[in-house]
């Protein structure tokens, strides 16, 4: 018994052995970039493919047709899941705890978003946007942004 307490003791001083450092992520775009070059963009795009328009010339539904729009719109769907990770990242993260949570919940639906386009559902695109959007404010309010609103992405200066 003794012996097995001295070995597990070795094994537990072996995982302190200093480990060679990971690579450093650079960050290129700050926390406010981000949303509006990358994640506002996409998430845009995504909300406007599945839903109804009303305007002077009458009521228009708009749903994905071709190919390339519900490819558009799946790899709108990855651009925001991904950068949910992003904004995990260190130098991005504004705390340890809620940001992450928020940053995940945001990633879980984005990839949600992401199957639905694959699968073609333009209920679930829809049924998701909804949930997704819900993600974006939940953050906006807990660290106190303005909400977004279609048409806010950035223009580079
Ligand atoms: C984990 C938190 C978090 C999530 C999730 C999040 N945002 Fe943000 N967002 C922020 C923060 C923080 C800022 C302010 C950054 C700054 O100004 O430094 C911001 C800023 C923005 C801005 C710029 C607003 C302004 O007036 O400056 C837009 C647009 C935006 N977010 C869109 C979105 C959209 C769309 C989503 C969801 C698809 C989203 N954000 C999800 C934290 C989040």
């Amino acid at each position: 018994m003794l012996r097995f307490v001295y070995f597990a003791g070795l094994l537990s001083l072996g995982c302190r052995e200093p480990r060679p450092p990971a690579a450093q992520a650079e960050i290129v775009a700050d926390t406010r970039q981000l949303m509006t070059a990358l994640v506002e963009p996409a998430a845009d795009l995504y909300w406007a493919a599945v839903g109804t328009v009303i305007d002077s010339t009458g009521t228009h539904e708009s749903v994905p047709t071709t190919n390339e729009e519900w490819t558009e719109l799946w790899r709108a769907a990855l651009v925001v899941g991904e950068s949910g990770n992003l904004l995990t990242m260190p130098g991005r993260s504004r705390d340890q705890d809620q940001w992450l949570k928020l940053s995940r919940a945001m990633t879980r639906v984005a990839k949600e978003a992401a199957a639905a386009a694959l699968a073609r559902d333009t209920a679930a695109v829809f049924e998701v946007g909804g949930r997704l959007y819900e993600t974006c404010t939940a953050c906006h309010v807990a660290y106190s942004v303005g909400i977004p609103r279609p048409g806010d992405s950035a223009q580079a200066k």
